[in-house]
């Protein structure tokens, strides 16, 4: 995020807010997950490819009998998603999309060809998520996004780490999304969480928060 806590700017162009140090370091973070998510707005938005780019890295996945990159997850409500995003078209993995109940038809229509889709509730509930990835082989997820997201798993008490990194610039436009949104969130001034590591990356900082007795720190 940038020093005031926006996770992008107001344009149509995805913002860059991390340095290359970095996203390689997110890079050997996404390689030892089992699965990625991110929101439906996300996929809009940016059109990621939520893929392990090192060679070196999709290879050691491979020789240990994973798939070379996670399995890719989002969440949706309106459904409202190009099946040709790169979500669904790049990487031999696969992806899973939690729809509302409501949506669970069109969902099959629109998305059926390219992805599994998963009944997730009305609204989709993030304890169902968690599960049903969990019951599919899921023990490490990394949540990329966005602030939705965020906002959702961290309220939901469903976060194990919280890795951010703040980058070295204003946005200065409410009119961008945040890091995170309102919400009831267990970490208050009575309750503070625990600052497991503090970490320059050239002109960024990665800070590592311990949300869990589940946190690992290696
Ligand atoms: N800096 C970073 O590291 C980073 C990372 C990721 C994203 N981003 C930025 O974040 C922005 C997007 O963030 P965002 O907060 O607007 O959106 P988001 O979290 O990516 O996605 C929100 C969408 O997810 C679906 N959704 C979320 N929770 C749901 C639930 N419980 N039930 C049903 N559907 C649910 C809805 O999709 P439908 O609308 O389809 O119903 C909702 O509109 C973009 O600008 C992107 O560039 C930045």
């Amino acid at each position: 995020m940038s020093i005031d806590g926006y996770l992008d700017d107001a344009e149509r162009e995805r913002l860059l807010l991390s340095n290359e140090a970095d996203f390689d370091r997110v890079d050997a973070v996404r390689s030892g997950c089992d699965a990625i998510l991110v929101g439906a707005a996300t996929i809009r938005q940016d059109n990621p490819r939520l893929l392990v780019r090192s060679a070196e890295r999709r290879a050691a996945r491979v020789a240990h009998g994973k798939s070379a990159s996670p399995v890719k997850v989002t969440v949706t409500g309106r459904c409202n998603i190009d099946p040709s995003a790169h979500f669904f078209t790049v990487g031999d993995v696969d992806k899973l999309v939690y729809c509302t109940s409501s949506s669970y038809d069109s969902a099959l229509q629109r998305l059926g060809k390219v992805a599994t889709i998963v009944d997730g509730g009305d609204p989709v509930d993030l304890h169902r998520v968690t599960a049903d990835l969990a019951a599919r082989g899921v023990r490490r997820l990394m949540v990329e996004g966005g602030g939705t997201m965020h906002t959702q798993f961290l309220t939901a008490g469903l976060a194990d780490e919280l890795q951010l990194v703040v980058a070295p610039f204003f946005v200065g436009d409410s009119r961008a999304p945040r890091f995170v949104g309102d919400g009831n969130f267990p970490w208050g001034p009575d309750r503070r969480a625990t600052l497991a590591e503090v970490r320059q990356i050239g002109d960024v900082v990665l800070l590592r928060y311990a949300l869990s007795d589940r946190f690992h720190p290696g």
